[in-house]
């Protein structure tokens, strides 16, 4: 997963020295004895000495650790009458860890298979589990998927608001309530268009046991049952899981080859408005955001995992279309938004940062905001309060101490903004060159232009260095008729990605995204 916080780092240092020190195991079927060193060496950190979710790491994790002694497990395909999991569910969590949070996959650390059905032994024990259900949900005759199928499905979740409710028109888990977990922990709905998110996976059929069994511990409810209002059949409940599966938004993906964001010319004015249908035909490119981590103050939880970024200019403008999804559409003053907020919220907030001057070599500014050699352009859009507007503001910076706001209107920097179920999409304009040659970034087509990201969700009480960001990426005036810089970029991405791979790889908790 491409979660990464700062402690995470530390327990997982800590997790991989203990690789080192383990010798091999030979064990009994389930031995509880082994199963409680390698517990005492890998999990209490975050899962406490009695196994109650409050190990030395567990207090900062957003969702917290499992409390083994209740029984409860989230990922379970006993029926949802049946409490407790099968064998075989916390086996496979404990194997493929929970991707969206701080549960690492451990099969590639405990290699040897035993050890972990030793520690499916132990956890059962902080909860006197014995006999396994040993029940599955029904699975009936499973519906392939199939246009007609995606439609029934779709038709279900909206019925009655029976999953929209919650997850929202279009399955972004902006359903704007305020969802908390058995032991008061705040929830959010999975925003079904991420399945790099779910804690399962969105194959049609882990989908389907979700719906069947519902989420343990958590507001998802099992529709299953039949004692509810809203329960479906087995053929409704695979209708339903081909829909949800359908909803991956598969061309907002984060794809590690995808380095550039490639702005093409157009002829007369470029897009300024959102819904401008000239969007429809740009390219897009998704980043990965990660938690800003690396300066004080640090955000240990953020919502806002990616950006997708597309452009068009032309002699004189350049028009960028940046779109995350967000949950919640944060103008402080609106009671809307303190309806759904834990705490006072700020303003939403994107940014776009960009060297002052283009470097020559491969030496770029530092990646927050900038050092003293290189100087960085911030042009920031924020989402406005009950009492005033969306707005704009330009900044240079030297580094994160140094940040010296500028008149944006000179600039000429303009934004607008959409938000829709979910999703906020502002389009972004600047001059291609401006009246401040030393001080600002003048645009040109065909060079490989640094360029990176940060975004703020304000109802997270994300502000100042409390924010997701990306690394550098590039920006590429795509001149009009001529393939050959747009492969160079391919070539010169390629080489640069090698160079970045330090930086994805610290910012990945583990394994692929
Ligand atoms: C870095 C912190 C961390 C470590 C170390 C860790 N876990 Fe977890 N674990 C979590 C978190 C956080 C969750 C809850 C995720 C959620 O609720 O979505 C969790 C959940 C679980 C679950 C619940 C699965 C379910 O379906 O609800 C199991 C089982 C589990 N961990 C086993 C282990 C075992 C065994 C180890 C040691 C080998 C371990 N964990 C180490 C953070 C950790
Ligand atoms: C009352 C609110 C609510 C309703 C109604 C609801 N869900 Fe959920 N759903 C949640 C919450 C909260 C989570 C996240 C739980 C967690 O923290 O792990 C979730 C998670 C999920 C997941 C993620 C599974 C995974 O592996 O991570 C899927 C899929 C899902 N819901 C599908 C549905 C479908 C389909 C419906 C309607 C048939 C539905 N939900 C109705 C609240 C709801």
């Amino acid at each position: 997963m491409m979660t990464f916080k700062f402690i995470h780092g530390l327990v997982f240092l800590a997790l991989m020295a203990g690789v080192f020190a383990s010798g091999p195991s030979v064990a009994a079927p389930g031995d509880v004895e082994n199963g409680e060193k390698i517990y005492m060496k890998r999990c209490v950190w975050c899962h406490g000495e009695e196994g109650e979710g409050d190990g030395p790491a567990g207090d900062l994790l957003v969702p917290p650790p499992r409390d083994f002694t209740s029984g409860l497990y989230k990922i379970k395909t006993s029926p949802f009458d049946e409490d407790f999991p099968n064998d075989d569910d916390i086996f496979r969590m404990i194997s493929d860890g929970m991707p969206g949070t701080d549960m690492p996959a451990w099969k590639d650390i405990l290699k040897n298979e035993q050890d972990r059905w030793d520690l499916v032994a132990y956890l059962k024990a902080f909860a006197e589990l014995e006999e396994e259900p040993g029940t599955m949900v029904d699975y009936g005759a499973p519906v392939a998927t199939s246009v007609e199928s995606i439609a029934k499905g779709q038709k279900l979740f909206h019925d009655g608001e029976r999953c929209s409710e919650c997850h929202g028109q279009d399955g972004k888990g902006d359903g704007i309530k305020k969802l908390k977990g058995d032991n008061g922990e705040r929830t959010w709905p999975r925003n079904l268009t991420k399945p790099w998110t779910f804690r399962a996976s969105n194959d049609t059929k882990d989908i389907f046991t979700r719906i069947s069994t519902g989420i343990p511990g958590t507001q998802m409810p099992s529709f299953a049952n039949p004692k509810s209002k809203t329960m479906l059949s087995v053929e409704e409940r695979w209708h339903v899981a081909n829909y949800v599966n359908s909803l991956a938004k598969t061309d907002k993906t984060v794809r590690a080859v995808n380095t550039v964001v490639k702005a093409n010319r157009i002829e007369g004015d470029v897009p300024s408005d959102p819904d401008d249908p000239a969007w429809d035909t740009a390219e897009l490119t998704t980043f990965m955001m990660v938690p800003q981590i690396f300066e004080k103050e640090r955000v240990f939880t953020y919502t806002n995992d990616t950006i997708t970024v597309s452009a068009f200019y032309n002699d004189k403008e350049i028009a960028m279309l940046l779109e995350w999804d967000d949950r919640t559409r944060s103008i402080p003053g609106d009671p809307n938004i303190d309806k759904i907020a834990d705490k006072v919220p700020y303003e939403d907030r994107v940014s776009v940062q960009l060297p002052v001057t283009i470097p020559e070599g491969t030496q770029k500014p530092y990646f927050i905001n900038g050092d003293t050699e290189n100087p960085v352009n911030l042009l920031s859009w924020r989402s406005g309060t009950a009492t005033s507007p969306e707005s704009v503001s330009v900044a240079n910076a030297t580094g994160s101490e140094n940040i010296e706001e500028r008149d944006a209107a000179n600039f000429g920097l303009m934004a607008k903004s959409a938000y829709k179920d979910g999703t906020w999409r502002v389009v972004m304009k600047r001059p291609l060159s401006t009246e401040n040659a030393q001080g600002d970034l003048q645009l040109v087509e065909g060079r490989f232009i640094p360029i990176a990201f940060a975004n703020w969700d304000g109802s997270n009480s994300e502000s100042g260095t409390k924010h997701s960001r990306t690394t550098w990426y590039w920006l590429l005036l795509k001149p009009a008729n001529s393939a050959k810089p747009y492969i160079l970029a391919l070539i010169v991405a390629g080489i640069i990605f090698g160079g970045l791979l330090w930086w994805a790889k610290a910012a990945r908790r583990n394994g692929e995204v």
